[in-house]
């Protein structure tokens, strides 16, 4: 099979309606998951941590890009058995401290299983990309039939989520960014550090 006969194969059975049904419930339960924990904070704090989230199921070219990237064969079970952000929840919270407000929460919960927790807030990447992310195994029952579904959870701030949509832009996953640009990109994390750290004292100053 060609390179676009596998894309094809992949885009049928990501159409499925029983694959889109499940992992569409699967994010949905992280979701209401996330608004329970934004009222109980609320109820501690007096405020919600919740700036927005945006919730995502990964396209057949991006599952197709990312197989190819990982040296894997281009095939819907392989994707299936392999990546586990076919399904993507994102919540963009106001500080640092909140991050791992929810990070702890989600992670002493034992609502979902934690199949892979990666701390780019402690260990960021090499261009300076930061957040919190969580891979969840959720379980789905549709018609009867149960699944575990992962499903990739992003912790970050609205700092973090603007360093982030900028880097998407110019760089992340681009076949060629210049020398100058990476540094820009890299300088930049670092201001957008200095101002998550900034932000968090001056809330934590408020709150006295
Ligand atoms: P990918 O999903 O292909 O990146 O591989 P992975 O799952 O092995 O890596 P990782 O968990 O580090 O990244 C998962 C997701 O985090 C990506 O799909 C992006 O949403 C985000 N991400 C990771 N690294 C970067 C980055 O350098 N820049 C930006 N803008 N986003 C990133
Ligand atoms: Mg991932």
């Amino acid at each position: 099979m060609n390179g676009n006969n596998r894309e094809r194969e992949i885009h049928k059975s990501w159409c499925d309606g029983g694959f889109q049904q499940k992992h569409a419930a699967a994010r949905k339960k992280v979701e209401l998951y996330v608004q329970e924990l934004n009222c109980r904070y609320i109820e501690k704090t007096g405020t919600g941590f919740m700036r927005y989230m945006e919730s995502r199921m990964k396209t057949p070219e991006s599952i197709c890009g990312k197989l190819k990237r990982k040296g894997l064969p281009e095939d819907f079970e392989v994707a299936v058995e392999r990546l586990n952000d076919i399904s993507g929840v994102r919540i963009i919270c106001y500080c640092l401290k909140e991050v791992y407000w929810i990070a702890k929460q989600v992670e002493k919960d034992g609502r979902f299983t934690i199949a892979k927790v990666k701390d780019y807030i402690e260990k960021p990447k090499k261009n300076g990309y930061e957040s919190y992310h969580i891979i969840l195994q959720v379980p789905v029952k549709i018609d009867d039939v149960s699944d575990i579904i992962p499903v990739e959870l992003q912790i970050r701030t609205i700092i973090m989520d603007a360093w982030a949509g900028m880097d998407n832009r110019i760089s992340y996953k681009k076949a060629k960014t210049s020398p100058e640009l990476v540094q820009s990109i890299r300088k930049y994390a670092k201001i957008a550090r200095r101002l998550d750290t900034l932000i968090q004292r001056t809330l934590d100053e408020a709150k006295k």
